[in-house]
């Protein structure tokens, strides 16, 4: 009686499941293949999300399986509900015209977009280097489009703030940058030298073409006011710089943060009130362990905290390294924390880990390893 008991129960599970299979696209699983409508995994790295109309939009860095550069362009997908995905092609192409700055073979990466209310476009924002040049541009692209899925139309590149100091430069700060010279400091990482880094050896030195500009992101605030957030001064400051309304120039205001602190990644959002700021340090492609840094205004003072990861490998950012902040339409601060395990030997098939971004009793932003998830656990109101 029992026996046929049991076996009864496991023949109508078994039923249940043939009519509503668990598949891989049912929850998100970090760290594992993540494969399009037509089954190839989702190639659209160090990248970002957008919510418009009924759609998510997914952009990111179209990465050949050999070799570093960038072949085809800034890759978008679409989607209804975060899980599956459908590849809508190259939002922005590269160009086959010599000498363009994104001719076939330059590097372009973290690409962010946002929508324009004023201005009705689709504004991206990337990081660029030029063909042959490695890393040595350093430079911003900006290109804009009518509709999200593009193509969008490349405008121009860029070092920001040409000329223009940080907010905190007063008159005596700016006289003493000015002083400092880098053949005083031929030594790097000892006291002296961090101390000239802190009171801009190198902001100065890249003061009339522009600061260097490397990993990036895009964050737009509720009063629509957008800022680009960048690794500067050789990847040792990051740099916050306030975008003008229309997001496809700079206003002139920026400020430094955490200089000398070497920060790359940076991932922003904001929780009552507070600006949190989720970053790597600087170890190329490998994992290193995130740093976290808050400030009630986005001019600062920014405090560090502890690393916000927690589970296995969270020393590592789980061998991830963050790209963006997703905050979920109709929540005030329900973010998907979304990150790339890099693959340097293939990168088309760099893994892409997102967490739901959870606050312990203080309020910091925690990120906990998860094998699965869904929405519904996540974010239940919604
Ligand atoms: C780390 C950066 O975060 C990546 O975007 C990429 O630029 C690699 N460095 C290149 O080594």
């Amino acid at each position: 009686m029992r026996l046929r008991f049991f076996t009864g129960i496991i023949l109508g599970l078994l039923s249940v499941l043939t009519f509503f299979p668990v598949s891989a696209q049912d929850v998100f699983r970090p760290g594992q293949k993540w494969p399009d409508e037509a089954g190839r995994h989702i190639n659209a790295h160090g990248g970002c999300l957008l919510h418009y109309g009924d759609t998510y939009y997914w952009y990111g860095e179209n990465r050949p399986f050999r070799g570093f550069t960038t072949e085809v362009g800034v890759q978008v997908y679409s989607s209804s509900d975060l899980l599956h995905w459908k590849d809508e092609g190259v939002a922005l192409a590269v160009s086959d015209e010599e000498g363009s700055p994104i001719e076939r073979g330059c590097i372009m990466e973290r690409p962010k977009v946002v929508y324009n209310e004023k201005t009705g476009k689709f504004v991206m924002l990337f990081h660029l280097e030029l063909k042959g040049k490695g890393y040595a541009a350093a430079r911003v692209g900006f290109a804009v489009s009518d509709t999200p899925t593009g193509p969008f139309r490349f405008l121009r590149s860029l070092r920001p703030n040409a000329g223009v100091w940080p907010v905190e430069f007063g008159r005596k700060d700016r006289k003493k940058a000015q002083q400092l010279k880098e053949s005083d400091y031929k030594e790097w990482w000892t006291p002296e030298w961090r101390k000239a880094i802190r009171e801009g050896l190198l902001l100065k030195r890249d003061l009339p073409g522009g600061q260097m500009s490397r990993d990036m992101t895009v964050f737009v605030d509720a009063d629509g006011k957008a800022y680009h957030l960048f690794s500067a001064e050789e990847n040792l400051t990051l740099n916050l710089a306030e975008l003008t309304d229309d997001y496809l120039d700079y206003t002139g205001r920026y400020t430094r943060i955490a200089p000398g602190g070497q920060n790359e990644a940076p991932v922003i959002l904001k929780h009552n009130d507070t600006y949190w700021l989720i970053t790597s340090g600087c170890t190329g492609w490998a994992p290193n362990e995130a740093r976290m840094f808050s400030a009630s205004s986005l001019w600062g003072p920014w405090t560090q905290h502890p690393n916000p990861c927690r589970g296995p490998q969270a020393n590592r950012t789980f061998n991830g390294q963050g790209t963006y902040a997703f905050l979920l339409p109709g929540t005030e601060d329900s973010y998907i924390f979304m990150a790339d395990v890099w693959n340097p030997r293939h990168l088309s098939e760099s893994r892409h880990i997102w967490l739901p971004v959870e606050f312990d009793a203080d309020g910091k932003p925690l990120l906990r390893w998860r094998e699965s998830w869904s929405l519904g656990e996540f974010a239940p109101s919604r």
